[in-house]
C-alpha cells in the first residue's frame, strides 16, 4: 500500500515536472486524420520546436478537426485563443483574402515549380495576412494536385454535367466549378465524408492522400486528374501569441515551420504515390486528366481578372502572379 501511494506520488510529480518545465505551449490544430501527411508536418513541428527550443516550448497536437472546423479555428487564432493551424488556402481565404493568390486555377504546372513560388510568396503574403486575419506563415505545405473523385466516370466536362460536387466554401472554388457548368456546393471540411456517404453530394476535389486518409475509396469509385488546384496549406501561428515571444523563441518557431513544411511537402509526395498504388488496389477507376483538359482550363483561367478584387486586389495580384510565372521559368 504504502509503496504503491510513493509510486503514484512519484508519477505525479514526474508529470508535473514536465509540464513545469516547459515555458510557453503551443496548441495546434489541423482537419486531416494521423495518418494524412498534415499530420505528419505537425508532428515534424513538434519534435523541431521541442527539440531547438531544449524543451522550453511543448506543442499539444489536436487532429481531426477537434478544436473546431478550419475556418473557425483561423478565426480563434486571431485573438490568440488557440495558437498554431496547419489549414487548406481554401479555408484561410474567407478570413485572409490575399490568401488567395495561391488558389488561382491552373496556376502550376508541377509541385516543384508550385515550391519555388510559394517560398517566392511567403513574405510578401505575410505582410498581408498578418493585417487581415492576425495570423503569420510559418511556411506553406503542399499536398499535390487535387483530383476530382465521384461515383461515376467523369472523362469530359459532359461527364460533370448535373453532378454534386462539393468544394470549400471559397468563392474561387465556386466559380471555377460555375465556368464548369455545374453548381457547386460548398461545405465545411468535417461534414464531407457524411454527405458522401448518404449521397447528398456526388462528389468532392482533395488530393490522392486525402482519399486515403479520409477513406473516400469506401463512397466513391472514380478519380479524375482535374489538375486545377494544388493542395496548398499554411501552418500559421496567431500573430498575437508570436509578437507574445522573446526573440530566441520566435526564432526557433520561424526555423521549426520552415524545416516542416519542407518535410511535409517531400512526406506527401511519397505517400501520393503510395496512395495512387492502395487506390488502384481498392478498386478505384483512375481515368488520369479529362480528355478535354484544355476546356477545363481554358474557362478557369478566363476567371483570373474576376478573382483579382477578392485576392485582395489587382495591385497585390498582379505582383503576386508575376512571382508565381517567375517560378515557372
Ligand atoms: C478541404 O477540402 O476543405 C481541405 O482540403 C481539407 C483539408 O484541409 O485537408
Amino acid at each position: 500500500m504504502f509503496k504503491s501511494i510513493i509510486a503514484a506520488t512519484a508519477m505525479v510529480l514526474a508529470s508535473s515536472q514536465f509540464v513545469w518545465s516547459a515555458d510557453y505551449t503551443i496548441r495546434l490544430s489541423h482537419g486531416d486524420n494521423e495518418t494524412n501527411p498534415t499530420h505528419l508536418t505537425a508532428v515534424k513541428f513538434k519534435e523541431l520546436v521541442e527539440q531547438y527550443s531544449d524543451g522550453k516550448v511543448e506543442v499539444q497536437i489536436y487532429p481531426n478537426n477537434s478544436l473546431g472546423g478550419e475556418s473557425e479555428v483561423a478565426q480563434a487564432l486571431r485573438m490568440g485563443s488557440i495558437d498554431a493551424e496547419i489549414l487548406y488556402t481554401g479555408n484561410l481565404m474567407p478570413l485572409a483574402p490575399s490568401s488567395g493568390v495561391l488558389m488561382l486555377p491552373y496556376a502550376y504546372n508541377s509541385t516543384s515549380e508550385a515550391h519555388k513560388a510559394m517560398d517566392a510568396l511567403l513574405e510578401p503574403l505575410n505582410e498581408r495576412i498578418i493585417q487581415e486575419a492576425g495570423v503569420r506563415a510559418l511556411g506553406l505545405m503542399e499536398k499535390g494536385f487535387r483530383v476530382l473523385t465521384t461515383n461515376k466516370p467523369v472523362e469530359t466536362l459532359d461527364d460533370l454535367q448535373g453532378l454534386k460536387i462539393r468544394v470549400s466554401p471559397n468563392d474561387i472554388a465556386i466559380q471555377t466549378f460555375k465556368s464548369w457548368g455545374i453548381e457547386p456546393i460548398p461545405m465545411d471540411w468535417a461534414e464531407v465524408f457524411p454527405a458522401l456517404q448518404q449521397r447528398v453530394i456526388d462528389g468532392q476535389e482533395n488530393p490522392y492522400t486525402t482519399a486515403i486518409s479520409s477513406r473516400f475509396y469506401e463512397v466513391q469509385s472514380d478519380i479524375t486528374e482535374i489538375h486545377y488546384m494544388i493542395w496548398t496549406g499554411p501552418l500559421i501561428i496567431s500573430e498575437r501569441v508570436f509578437q507574445s515571444y522573446p526573440e530566441d523563441i520566435q526564432q526557433v518557431v520561424v526555423k521549426a515551420g520552415k524545416e516542416a513544411v519542407d518535410y511535409g511537402r517531400q512526406v506527401s509526395a511519397e505517400k501520393t504515390d503510395e496512395a495512387i498504388a492502395e487506390l488502384t488496389k481498392r478498386g478505384v477507376n483512375l481515368h488520369g486528366a479529362p480528355k478535354d483538359e484544355e476546356k477545363w482550363q481554358s474557362s478557369a483561367q478566363a476567371l483570373w481578372p474576376q478573382f483579382y478584387g477578392q485576392i485582395g486586389g489587382a495591385e497585390w495580384a498582379e505582383k503576386a502572379v508575376g512571382i508565381i510565372k517567375s517560378a515557372a521559368k
